[in-house]
């Protein structure tokens, strides 16, 4: 069976800060920018999920992409969508909500939900803060 990579886009928008308590604010300032003003900001982020499988022949396709918008648009992305990243969202925790960060986050939470599926696994998260920035991930293992 031929192996194909399917992929879902969605969107989400979110508010977060970034600061290391262990740096000082001139520190953090220089180091993030805008992404460190004190009461937070905004972007519209972007995720694309691209799920790896073969095709089988009676249904011709790798997943129902129904089901990975499904996963994505009810499962996952309510906890981020029109929520301070910082505050609000348990699994950011701790945690600067980087894009790269977000990225690892959402991977860990979407991986289980795709390896329910037979013969689907998931090959890589590309989520974009903005127009021109983009983080891409692949899983510890890659
Ligand atoms: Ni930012």
């Amino acid at each position: 069976m031929p192996t194909v990579e399917i992929t879902r886009r969605a969107e989400f928008c979110a508010a977060h800060r970034l600061h290391n308590p262990e740096f000082s604010d001139e520190e953090n300032h220089k180091l993030y920018g805008p992404c460190n003003n004190p009461n937070g900001h905004g972007h519209n982020y972007e995720i694309e999920v691209t799920v790896r499988g073969e095709v089988p022949v009676p249904t011709g396709m790798v997943m129902n992409l129904n089901d990975l918008c499904w996963i994505l648009e009810e499962k996952i992305l309510p906890q981020f969508d029109h929520k301070h990243l910082n505050h609000d969202v348990p699994s950011l925790k701790g945690i600067i909500p980087t894009a790269e960060n977000i990225a690892v986050v959402l991977w860990n939470q979407i991986e289980p939900e795709i390896e329910r599926f037979e013969g689907c696994r998931l090959h890589k998260i590309r989520l974009s803060e903005s127009r021109n920035n983009f983080v891409e991930y692949e899983g510890s293992s890659s």
